[in-house]
């Protein structure tokens, strides 16, 4: 049985809560009114689970992550009359970790809440490190804050009921993870697929920790994002542009942002063309996309719009090697001109 474990970020704890069911977590805490925002797909499929319990239930989607969402919900919390010392528990991908972190770091100014991530993509990343946000217009998580949750429940029989695609996505992230700090999951991944993982639940379970680890180790050495936090962003700055550009999954846009930092990386830090083949035919054995049609302009204005521009450059991250990612400011003249070189 897999042991629960505590991570402590800044004097915060936040429990990993690997063999509990949520009924028994709400039992703790029996004198607060609590409150679950459960993506609505996933109520759908699960909608057993949930019959105890008060409910709002969360559109499904990202295009969903936005203010009006959060001030119906906002809405629903007063007419249930929560108050500051209850509780609320977000429950879904990573759309509705982001959404409930943020409600719940800004109603009544503040109010505890509990995650229960349900994709892969926020079993190992949405759902830990306390960022939050919502999408304003075009800019992805433009508003949020940095807001840890209690506690963060798995249960990985959710992932039973989790489209192909959803898979896909998640182990983007997982890559992710592999390229920026870990050489020895990138080879232990290019050694399985994603049908090893389905088909193993011991084998899945040991991933999914394997990434929780990398996660929190991150943010509990930069909880701010002022140096190494940043690292979690390779593939970011263009996959956020893509992924609102051309309404693709947060992993799936990622992926493509992978590969361009990759071949960025070629340039300005002189990642071997070898090194970023290897990322592509990885990305490629898990399903994920390499590249996009796009209006290469109308990208790049996208791209100089993000919140991670300092000035005229733009904050990139970049490999070394792979399992070695290193913080790059490359001036947007350089950056349009390196982007118009290559062929992505
Ligand atoms: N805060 C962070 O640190 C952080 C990190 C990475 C990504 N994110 C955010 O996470 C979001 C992407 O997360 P995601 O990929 O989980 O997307 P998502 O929340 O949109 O979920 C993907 C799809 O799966 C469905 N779903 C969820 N659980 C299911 C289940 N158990 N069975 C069947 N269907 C299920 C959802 O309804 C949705 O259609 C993006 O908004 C991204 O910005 C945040």
């Amino acid at each position: 049985m897999l042991m629960n474990k505590t991570y402590n970020i800044e004097g915060k704890k936040v429990d990993c809560l690997f063999n509990m069911e949520l009924s028994a977590v709400l039992n703790r805490q029996t004198n607060k009114k609590t409150v679950l925002l459960v993506d609505e797909n996933h109520y759908q499929l699960h909608q057993s689970k949930f019959s105890t319990f008060n409910i709002i239930i969360v559109p499904s989607g990202e295009k969903n992550k936005t203010q009006p969402c959060v001030d119906d919900i906002i809405n629903q919390l007063l007419q249930l009359q929560i108050n500051k010392d209850d509780f609320i528990i977000g429950v879904g991908g990573g759309v509705v970790t982001d959404i409930t972190g943020y409600v719940a770091s800004i109603y009544k100014r503040g109010i505890s809440f509990g995650l229960v991530p349900t994709t892969v993509l926020s079993m190992v990343d949405a759902a830990i490190g306390g960022k939050n946000g919502i999408n304003v217009g075009l800019h992805k998580n433009m508003v949020g804050t940095i807001c840890q949750p209690e506690f963060i429940l798995y249960d990985f029989s959710f992932l039973e009921s989790l489209p192909d695609l959803e898979w896909i996505n998640g182990f983007a992230e997982i890559i992710k993870h592999a390229c920026i700090l870990d050489k020895s999951l990138f080879t232990f991944l290019e050694h399985h697929d994603i049908t090893s993982f389905k088909n193993d639940k011991a084998l899945l379970k040991q991933l999914i920790i394997q990434n929780i680890e990398i996660k929190f180790g991150v943010v509990q050495s930069d909880v701010n994002e002022k140096g190494n936090r940043k690292l979690l962003n390779f593939g970011h700055s263009f996959g956020h542009a893509i992924e609102n550009l051309h309404g693709i999954s947060h992993g799936e846009a990622v992926s493509i942002g992978m590969v361009i930092a990759s071949k960025l990386s070629e340039k300005y830090t002189g990642l071997s063309s070898i090194s970023t083949l290897q990322i592509i035919e990885l990305l490629k054995k898990y399903g994920l996309p390499i590249t996009i049609e796009t209006d290469g302009e109308t990208l790049f204005n996208q791209l100089i719009a993000d919140k991670k521009r300092t000035g005229d450059d733009i904050q990139f991250i970049l490999l070394d090697n792979i399992g070695a990612a290193v913080i790059k400011n490359i001036s947007i003249p350089a950056l349009q001109l390196a982007y118009k070189e290559m062929a992505v």
